[in-house]
C-alpha cells in the first residue's frame, strides 16, 4: 500500500470542542512524518471552493485550548450528489492531495466514505480517507467517545448546578433541554452527573402523553416526599418527540389540576420553568480529556494515512476483542483502534434506531438508575 505524501485536514458538520486538538496533532504528526499537510477551510464547502493552504507549525501553535475549530466548519448538503463529489475529487487531484483526514460526525464521515468510493473514483487520482469522530452527540457507532462529548457534558453539568441553586431557592421545577440531535446520550449521562430527578431521551420511545404523565408523577412524588430540597430538575434531550414549550403547557395544566384537587401547592411551585441550553452546550474551551482524545485519535489517523491505510475511522475503545475484519488496534496507541468506516456507519444507524446492544444497554442502565433516584 502506498503511503500518503500530501494530506488535507478538514473539520465538518457541527463543531465540537477538541477539534482544534485534532487539527494540531494531525498537522504536527503529519509534518514530522515528512508529509505536506493542507488545512481546508469550512469543511466540504471549502474543499469545493478550493479554499486551503499548507499548515505550518505556527498556524497550530496556539489552538489547543480554543473551542470551535480554527479551520471553520459547515454543513454541505450538496455533497450527497455524485457530481458535487466529482468536483471535490478534481480539486484534490489538482492540489496533488492523496489523503484526507475528516474530523466530524455521522454526516461528515458518510461524505468521506462516498468521496473515496473506488467505483466513483474509477481511473481518477487515488484518494485515501481516514475519519476522526467528533460530535458532542456521541451518536457514532464503534467508538466509546467522540471528540467534544466530555466538554459538552461538563457544560451541561455546570449549567444545571446553577439552575439547581435558583430552583431550590424558589421551590421550582425546571425542564432543561440539551442538544444531542436524535441521540439521548448527553441527556442520560448529564442527568446522572447532575443528580437530576428525571431524564427524557428519544431512545425510550415514549409518546408525548406518556412523557407528560411521567413528569407529573415525578413532580408530585417529590413534592409529597420528605426531601429537604424540593426542587425538581428534569433533563430533556432535544430529540424527544414533543417540543419543550408544548411539554411545559401540558405539564403545567396537569399540575394545576392536581394542585386544585389537593389544594396544597402555592403558585410558584406549580408552574414549571424551561431552560433550553442550545448551542451553549457546543461551545467553550475543551476539557483536558477532549484535548487528549483529539490529539491521540488524530495521531493515529495521520500515521495510518502515512502507512497507506484508508476507509477507516480512528476510534477510542478499551483494549477489547473485536473481529479483525472490523477493527484493528492501532500500533501507535493501545486505546485507539482503526475501525472499518462502513461498519461504523452501519452501527451508528443501529445505535440511533435503538437496535444495537449498546443503545439498549444505555437506556436500560439509565432506567435502573432512574428507578433508584426516585426511591
Ligand atoms: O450534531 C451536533 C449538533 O449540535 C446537534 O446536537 C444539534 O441538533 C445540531 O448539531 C444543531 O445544528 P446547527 O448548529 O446546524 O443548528
Amino acid at each position: 500500500m502506498d503511503g500518503c505524501k500530501r494530506i488535507g485536514i478538514l473539520t465538518s458538520g457541527g463543531d465540537a470542542p477538541g477539534m482544534n486538538a485534532a487539527v494540531r496533532a494531525g498537522a504536527l504528526v503529519g509534518m514530522s512524518l515528512g508529509m505536506e499537510v493542507f488545512g481546508i477551510e469550512r469543511g466540504y464547502r471549502g474543499l469545493l471552493d478550493d479554499v486551503m493552504a499548507p499548515l505550518k507549525p505556527a498556524d497550530v501553535a496556539q489552538i489547543l485550548r480554543e473551542g470551535g475549530t480554527c479551520l471553520g466548519s459547515a454543513r454541505c448538503k450538496e455533497f450527497h450528489q455524485r457530481e458535487v463529489r466529482d468536483r471535490a475529487r478534481a480539486v484534490l487531484a489538482k492540489r496533488g492531495i492523496d489523503g484526507l483526514m475528516v474530523i466530524g460526525g455521522n454526516g461528515s464521515l458518510t461524505g468521506a466514505l462516498h468521496l473515496a468510493n473506488p467505483e466513483e473514483i474509477g481511473d481518477g487520482a487515488p484518494l485515501k480517507i481516514l475519519g476522526v469522530p467528533a460530535s458532542i452527540d456521541n451518536d457514532l457507532g464503534l467508538t466509546g467517545f467522540s471528540i467534544g462529548v466530555d466538554t459538552a457534558m461538563n457544560t451541561i453539568v455546570e449549567a444545571c448546578d446553577k439552575i439547581a441553586d435558583t430552583a431550590t431557592a424558589h421551590d421550582r421545577t425546571f425542564i432543561v433541554e440539551v442538544m444531542g440531535r436524535d441521540c439521548g446520550y448527553l441527556a442520560m449521562t448529564s442527568a446522572i452527573a447532575v443528580g437530576a430527578d428525571l431524564a427524557l431521551f428519544p431512545e425510550a420511545g415514549k409518546d408525548p402523553q406518556k412523557i407528560v404523565d411521567q413528569i407529573v408523577e415525578t413532580v408530585l412524588t417529590i413534592r409529597k416526599g420528605t426531601r429537604k430540597a424540593r426542587r425538581v430538575i428534569i433533563i430533556k434531550a432535544e430529540g424527544v418527540s414533543i417540543p419543550v414549550d408544548q411539554l411545559k403547557t401540558a405539564v403545567d395544566a396537569r399540575l394545576r389540576e392536581a394542585a386544585g384537587v389537593a389544594g396544597d401547592a402555592e403558585e410558584g411551585s406549580i408552574e414549571t420553568r424551561v431552560t433550553v441550553l442550545g448551542h451553549v452546550v457546543r461551545g467553550g474551551r475543551p476539557s483536558a480529556f477532549d484535548r487528549l482524545l483529539g490529539s491521540r485519535l488524530a495521531n493515529v489517523a495521520v500515521r495510518a494515512l502515512h502507512a497507506g491505510t484508508s476507509h477507516k475511522m480512528a476510534s477510542w475503545m478499551p483494549p477489547v476483542d473485536l473481529p479483525e475484519e472490523i477493527a484493528a488496534r492501532s500500533p501507535a496507541d493501545p486505546y485507539c483502534w482503526l475501525v472499518d468506516l462502513a461498519a461504523v456507519l452501519a452501527e451508528t444507524e443501529n445505535l440511533l434506531s435503538g437496535k444495537s446492544p449498546l443503545a439498549r444497554w444505555r437506556a436500560g442502565a439509565f432506567n435502573d438508575i432512574e428507578d433508584a433516584l426516585l426511591l
